[in-house]
C-alpha cells in the first residue's frame, strides 16, 4: 500500500486534455508530484513542468526511471504510437494507456477498417489504396460526396470530406502525391459519406470490460454553425442528448464490446481509454473514428462529471481489475467554450498576455497553450484556454461555460458563439 500524499506521478503531454487530468489527478490525497512532460505554463500552477517533449520517449522514460516515478499517463496519441507505455513499462514503470500494437487502432485507419470489416463492427463501407491512380479512378467512378482520410496521423486534419469528384481528386493528390501527411497520407481510406449527428464516447477499458464516460459532443470547425477549416476543437458538451439510453445499448453490444473483442482475437488487448467518434445514422450507430486516447476537449467536460478517483479508475485499468471498481459519473451537464487565438487553425499569432479571471465552485479554466515569460502567462498555441462550467442543465452549463470564457483578457483572443447550440436544439425538439 502507498502510503498517503507519497506517489509522484508523470503526465506525458502539455495541452488542455493533460490539465485537465492532472487537476483530477491531483484530488487523490496519496499524490504528492505530478510531473508534466512537457506541460504548459498554465498546467505549471498545478504540475511541475519539465521540458521534454512528448515524442521523446527515451527521455522520458530516463526522466521516470530517475525519478522514481509510481504511476505514468501518457495522453497524446503520438508518443502512444511510439511504443511510450511499452518503454515504460520495461523500465518499471506502469502507465496508463494502450502498448503500441494497440495503439494502431487510431494510428493506422487502413487497420481499423479493416479490422471492424473483419468482425462486423457497423462504420462506413471504404476502400484503401496505395496506389494514387486507382484511388483516383474509384472516385471518379462511385462519385460523392465521398469521404478522403490520410492513413496515419494527421492531427485530426487528415480528413476531406469532398462533396465533389473534384474536391475529393484534389484531397487525393495533395496526400499521395504532394505529401502533405507525410508518411500518414501516403496510404489513403477512401470511404463512404454518413449522414447523422456526432457523438463522441471516451471508455475505460482493461480488455476484459469496457466502461463508457458520459458521452459528449465536439464542434470540430472553427466558425459559427459549422463552418470554416477544422480544428482540434472548439468546444464541447456533456452528455450528448443524441446518446439516448436506446443507442448507448447498441453502441454497447454492436461496438463496444465487439471492438475489445476484436482486439482480444488479433493479440492486440488495448487498456486504457478507448475514444469511439460515432455517427447515429438511420440505420444505427456507425464508427467514424477509433481514438486510442482521451479526446481533446472531451476530456475537459468528461472529467469535471468523474465523481469516482480518477487515479483509482487508470491504475485498475493498468492492473486489470476495472470490473470491480466504481466509475459513476454525476448527472449534472458540462459545457467547454474554447479561447483561441485569432486566425486559428490556419495562421495566428501567440506571445499576447492572458489574464484569467477569478472562478469558483464548477467552474474550470484549463490551459491549453500557454507559457509564462517574465511572470506573465502569455498565449501560445492556436488553442488557448478551455473554459469549463458544470450545472445541473446543459443550458446553465452553456451560459456560464461563455460568461468564464468572456472574462477572459486575452487581445487576440476569439470563441466559436455557438458551442452547444446545437445539443440545446435537440433538447428542446
Ligand atoms: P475524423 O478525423 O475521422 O474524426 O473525421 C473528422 C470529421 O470528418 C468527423 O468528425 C466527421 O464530421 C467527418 N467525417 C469523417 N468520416 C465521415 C464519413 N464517413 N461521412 C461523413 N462525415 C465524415
Ligand atoms: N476532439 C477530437 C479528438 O480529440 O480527436
Amino acid at each position: 500500500m502507498l502510503l498517503e500524499g507519497l506517489m509522484k506521478i508523470l503526465v506525458v503531454g502539455g495541452g488542455g486534455r493533460e490539465h485537465a487530468i492532472i487537476k483530477a489527478i491531483r484530488k487523490n490525497p496519496a499524490v504528492d508530484t505530478i510531473y508534466a512532460l512537457p506541460g504548459n505554463g498554465g498546467i505549471a500552477a498545478d504540475a511541475q513542468c519539465v521540458p521534454i517533449g512528448a515524442t521523446d520517449i527515451e527521455k522520458i522514460v530516463a526522466f521516470a526511471a530517475e525519478n522514481e516515478v509510481d504511476y505514468a499517463v501518457v495522453a497524446p496519441d503520438d508518443p502512444l504510437a511510439l511504443g511510450c507505455v511499452d518503454e515504460l513499462e520495461k523500465a518499471g514503470i506502469p502507465a496508463f494507456g494502450p502498448k503500441k500494437n494497440a495503439a494502431i487502432i487510431e494510428a493506422s485507419k487502413a487497420f481499423s477498417k479493416s479490422l471492424m470489416k473483419k468482425y462486423g463492427i457497423p462504420t462506413a463501407q471504404s476502400k484503401t489504396f496505395t496506389d494514387m491512380g486507382q484511388a483516383l479512378a474509384y472516385v471518379e467512378r462511385v462519385g460523392a460526396p465521398i469521404v478522403v482520410k490520410a492513413d496515419g496521423l494527421a492531427l485530426g486534419k487528415g480528413v476531406t470530406v469532398a462533396q465533389t469528384v473534384g474536391q475529393a481528386k484534389e484531397a487525393i493528390r495533395d496526400m499521395m502525391e504532394g505529401g502533405k501527411f507525410g508518411a500518414s497520407g501516403a496510404t489513403v481510406v477512401i470511404e463512404e459519406y454518413l449522414e447523422g449527428p456526432e457523438v463522441s464516447v471516451l471508455s475505460f477499458t482493461d480488455g476484459n470490460v469496457v466502461i463508457p464516460m458520459v458521452s459528449s459532443m465536439d464542434h470540430k470547425r472553427a466558425g459559427d454553425g459549422d463552418t470554416g477549416p477544422n480544428t482540434g476543437g472548439m468546444g464541447t458538451v456533456a452528455p450528448n442528448p443524441y446518446y439516448t439510453p436506446e443507442v448507448a445499448e447498441r453502441c454497447m453490444r454492436e461496438i463496444f464490446l465487439p471492438t475489445i473483442k476484436a482486439m482480444n482475437a488479433e493479440g492486440r488487448t488495448f487498456k486504457g481509454c478507448l475514444y469511439f467518434g460515432l455517427m447515429i445514422t438511420a440505420d444505427g450507430p456507425k464508427v467514424i473514428e477509433y481514438n486510442c486516447r482521451f479526446g481533446d476537449p472531451e476530456t475537459q467536460v468528461v472529467l469535471p462529471l468523474l465523481e469516482s478517483d480518477l487515479l483509482t479508475v487508470m491504475r485498475a485499468v493498468t492492473e486489470g481489475r476495472l470490473a470491480e471498481t466504481e466509475v459513476k459519473f454525476s448527472d449534472k451537464s458540462a459545457a467547454c467554450v474554447v479561447v483561441a487565438s485569432r486566425g486559428y487553425p490556419v495562421k495566428y499569432q501567440s506571445g499576447y498576455e492572458i489574464v484569467l479571471p477569478e472562478t469558483g465552485e464548477g467552474r474550470e479554466i484549463y490551459v491549453a497553450g500557454a507559457e509564462i515569460k517574465e511572470g506573465k502567462l502569455l498565449s501560445h498555441g492556436g488553442r488557448v484556454l478551455g473554459c469549463v462550467a458544470v450545472e445541473d442543465t446543459l443550458e446553465k452549463a452553456v451560459k456560464e461555460a461563455y460568461r468564464v470564457a468572456d472574462a477572459v483578457k486575452l487581445e487576440n483572443g476569439f470563441t466559436r458563439r455557438d458551442i452547444g447550440k446545437r445539443a440545446l436544439d435537440a433538447l428542446n425538439k
